[in-house]
């Protein structure tokens, strides 16, 4: 059997120690099988040796080989199939499961009470090409891209969202917690960010796109914030406003009421987006790029409700970085840049605490970085891995 797994599943489980109220899953690694629709899951907790024996099994999800799981926040993640491009994608799907690790604090000290991984089943979700999936206010976005088709005598797949409620979780199919599904305009690789009850952030599709131009970019044209019942609340879609519009759209960040929404080089920066709850009004505001890094742009984000610093990536074909902000930042300067020795594959917040940050570089090599000095990282260690690619093909 071979199981392969994501660099962010390994080292955000493995490292998380009992001092972790959220966000974590205490120890346990999920694994998905690459050739069955097994999910294995292991407690890291015993020996390293013991990681083979100790697999337990979450089977016959979807009947599909080779899923994703992401963590999505206070002990749950989700498992999903993006679906096949010969059904359209329309064969795609998401399960969420509770991770089974809860903690119980003894004053002095808290301990990590286990049960078996449990499915929650009133938010099981049927769509075509979920790609991202936001967690944020206690609720989860799932974006799926759906399937373009520039030939009108056939078939499309339009974007949906979906928003899953999770107080609403539970072990039963009944009551929902899917709180809003919206099928959009077209179909492109968007994204939508829960910003407050009845509140979605949600990408928009380029107006050839939705035309069914062939070669339209599939990257969004801007956004719009709507209610459920789709009124517009703040328009993000206004061409020539830098303040008002996120070309190239691609990565978002959100912590409490902030939003960061990565544009393109040529819009120039990133579009911070401030919600208000109390008035329920938002601003917005770009915070260019620094000069003298032509062609760069972010891509994504990594954020954590514990650190103080929104981290992005920051690179262009030849040149990678990483730079860290507060979203209060007026502007971007040479020192809160970090250059890195070479591309990064993927990098994590580590989950328990976020004082580290983990980079896995395309040369195979993990280097960490602290995060908690005002000039961003300064380099705690390299090398502590070594990991041949950039996702892991382990044997059993
Ligand atoms: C698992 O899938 C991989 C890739 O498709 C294949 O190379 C390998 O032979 C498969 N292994 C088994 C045991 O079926
Ligand atoms: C799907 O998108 C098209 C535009 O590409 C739009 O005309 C149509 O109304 C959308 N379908 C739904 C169900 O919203
Ligand atoms: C779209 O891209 C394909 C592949 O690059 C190319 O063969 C085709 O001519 C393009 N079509 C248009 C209308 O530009
Ligand atoms: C990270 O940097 C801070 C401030 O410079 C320092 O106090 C802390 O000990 C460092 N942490 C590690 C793990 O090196």
């Amino acid at each position: 059997m071979v199981l392969s797994f994501s660099f962010f599943s390994l080292m955000a489980s493995a490292i998380s120690g009992v001092a972790a109220e959220r966000l974590c899953t205490n120890g346990r690694l999920f694994v998905a099988d690459a050739n069955s629709s097994s999910v294995h899951y292991f407690d890291l907790d015993g020996e390293l040796e013991a990681l083979t024996s100790t697999g337990k099994l979450l089977d016959g999800i979807a009947e599909i080989e080779g899923q994703a799981i992401y963590s999505v926040g206070d002990n749950e993640i989700a498992i999903v199939h993006r679906g096949v491009e010969t059904a359209m994608y329309e064969d795609g799907s998401i399960y969420f499961y509770r991770a089974g690790t809860t903690l119980e604090s003894h004053g002095d000290h808290v301990d990590v009470q286990k049960s078996e991984p449990s499915e929650l089943q009133n938010a099981k979700i049927n769509c075509a090409r979920a790609t991202h999936i936001v967690d944020h206010d206690d609720k989860i976005a799932v974006f799926c891209d759906g399937y373009f088709n520039p030939d009108p005598s056939q078939a499309q797949v339009n974007t949906t969202v979906y928003v899953v409620d999770k107080t609403l979780f539970s072990f039963t199919a009944e009551p929902t917690a899917i709180a809003h599904s919206v099928v959009l305009a077209g179909s492109h690789h968007g994204v939508a960010i829960p910003v407050d009850d009845d509140h979605l952030l949600v990408s928009v599709a380029l107006p050839e796109r939705v035309a069914r131009v062939e070669n339209s970019s599939a990257l969004p044209n801007g956004f719009v914030v709507q209610d459920y019942n789709g009124n517009l609340l703040h328009n993000l879609n206004v061409a020539d406003d830098k303040d008002r519009s996120c070309v190239g759209f691609h990565g978002s960040a959100a912590v409490e009421g902030k939003l960061a929404l990565g544009c393109d080089s040529s819009h120039g920066g990133i579009l911070l987006v401030d919600y208000e709850p109390t008035s329920a009004m938002y601003t917005s505001r770009s915070l260019l790029y620094p000069n003298g890094f032509a062609d760069h742009r972010v891509g994504s984000f990594l954020e954590h409700p514990r650190a103080r610093h929104i981290i992005g990536n920051f690179n262009s074909d030849l040149s990678f970085n990483m730079f860290a902000f507060d979203p209060t930042l007026e502007s971007i300067s040479d020192n809160h840049m970090l250059s890195l020795p070479a591309k990064a594959c993927s990098s994590a917040y580590e989950q328990a605490e976020a004082k580290v940050i983990f980079t896995l570089l395309a040369t195979g090599v993990v280097q960490i970085y602290n995060n908690s000095d005002e000039s961003f990282a300064s380099h705690v260690g390299a090398g502590m891995f070594v990991l041949a690619l950039c996702v892991v093909a382990m044997k059993i």
